[in-house]
């Protein structure tokens, strides 16, 4: 398929590095293409970043049949750009199309859209270490239709955010806040999937911790609320006694890319790691045994987010001091070395747009 072009006249400008947060800012175009059942996918086209025109009675709006992805590009000291995982993150696409119902997308072609879109808008690629192009490639269903059912038609495309870091706190621990009274998703539902009602499940909760001074909320599963299962925007790891935990992949956790690489990396440096079960009770004993040595969060978006303290009920538990722990620190510094062009890319993670 060819992929028209349209470029946008006035050039906006990106600012400064330094000034960078995460999310506000979009870059001049956007790739667009759309979905009906007699022709597919059809008319890729890079066009400037605008408004989407929609019927109001469209189904995402009221249903909310919609998937994004979440993936970042970096630029090296050399000038290149590079892609972390990429594909993964369009297979994991089409895995929460599944899901969802939505078409599958060609993963080989969407990467070509993608690689041409990102080298028309290079120079908005920030440069500094700790900022990069977010990129949100998303599904919509677009059928103007009120009866509840999978859509027919859908509108697929990918924009563009430089960014610094996610939290305020930057690579500093944040605190999070366990939910007693709410769940973000139970097995069997679409909390696997990266699609929009799973964030908007998390709002309420999110907002009560937020009013209490939490940058996010620590998520127990929704049957017997015991077992901890992910954050708000990312996975979550625990360093008790000389193990490193994360919740296995039971079907209502995002199976994050950055945390398979954690995993990935622990098994290579040999580390006693495990996908298990871990109850918020064992949790608690190991912080009054002096055992809970570290947690941190791993994500697109937060990269590896150090966690300094957890507030369950009335309970408090500071870990490692409220500091960045050992662990946090060596799994951030080896994927964001590989991720900017500082280390070798031994596990083949990167691949170069030019
Ligand atoms: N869990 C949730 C709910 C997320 O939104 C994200 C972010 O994408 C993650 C985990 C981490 O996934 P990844 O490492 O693929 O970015
Ligand atoms: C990401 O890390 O890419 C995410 O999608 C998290 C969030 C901003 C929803």
């Amino acid at each position: 398929m060819e992929i028209s072009v349209r470029e946008k006249e006035q050039k906006g400008t990106r600012p400064a590095d330094s000034e960078l947060g995460f999310g506000t800012i979009f870059t001049d175009h956007m790739f667009n293409m759309d979905y009906s059942p007699d022709k597919g996918w059809f008319n890729p086209r890079i066009e400037p970043f605008e408004d989407i025109p929609l019927s109001p009675a469209t189904m995402m709006l009221h249903y909310g049949q919609a998937i994004f992805e979440g993936l970042k590009a970096y630029k090296t000291a050399k000038g290149e750009i590079q892609l972390f995982r990429a594909r993964d993150n369009f297979k994991r696409l089409n895995r929460s199309a599944n899901g969802l119902c939505i078409p599958q997308i060609d993963e080989d072609f969407v990467m070509d859209c993608l690689k041409q879109l990102l080298k028309l808008e290079k120079n908005w690629i920030p440069e500094t270490i700790g900022t990069s192009l977010y990129i949100r490639p998303t599904i919509i269903a677009t059928d103007p239709f009120l009866g509840v059912r999978a859509s027919n038609t859908y509108r697929f495309f990918i924009i563009f955010s430089p960014v610094g870091s996610y939290y305020a706190a930057g690579f500093n621990p944040v605190k999070i806040w366990v939910s007693k009274d709410h769940v973000r998703a139970i097995r069997g539902g679409v909390g696997e999937y990266k699609t929009a009602g799973n964030y908007a499940a998390s709002l309420y909760a999110s907002e009560e911790a937020k009013k209490e001074g939490y940058a996010q909320v620590l998520w127990l599963d929704g049957i017997e609320r015991k077992y901890v299962e992910e954050v708000g925007a990312m996975n979550i790891f625990f360093n008790i006694g000389d193990e490193l935990i994360t919740p296995s992949l039971d079907g209502s956790i995002l199976p994050g890319i950055t945390r398979d690489s954690v995993l990935h990396l622990a098994r290579k440096w040999k580390m006693n790691v495990s996908e298990r079960k871990i109850s918020i009770d064992e949790l608690k004993t190991a912080y009054e045994n002096k055992t809970l040595n570290e947690a941190f969060g791993s994500g697109t978006a937060a990269v590896i987010s150090p966690v300094g303290l957890i507030k369950y009920g009335d309970e408090i538990m500071e870990i490692g001091g409220g500091k960045t722990g050992p662990m946090a620190l060596k799994f951030h510094n080896a994927i964001t070395d590989i991720q900017y062009g500082n280390a070798e890319d031994t596990e083949s993670w990167i691949e170069k747009v030019e």
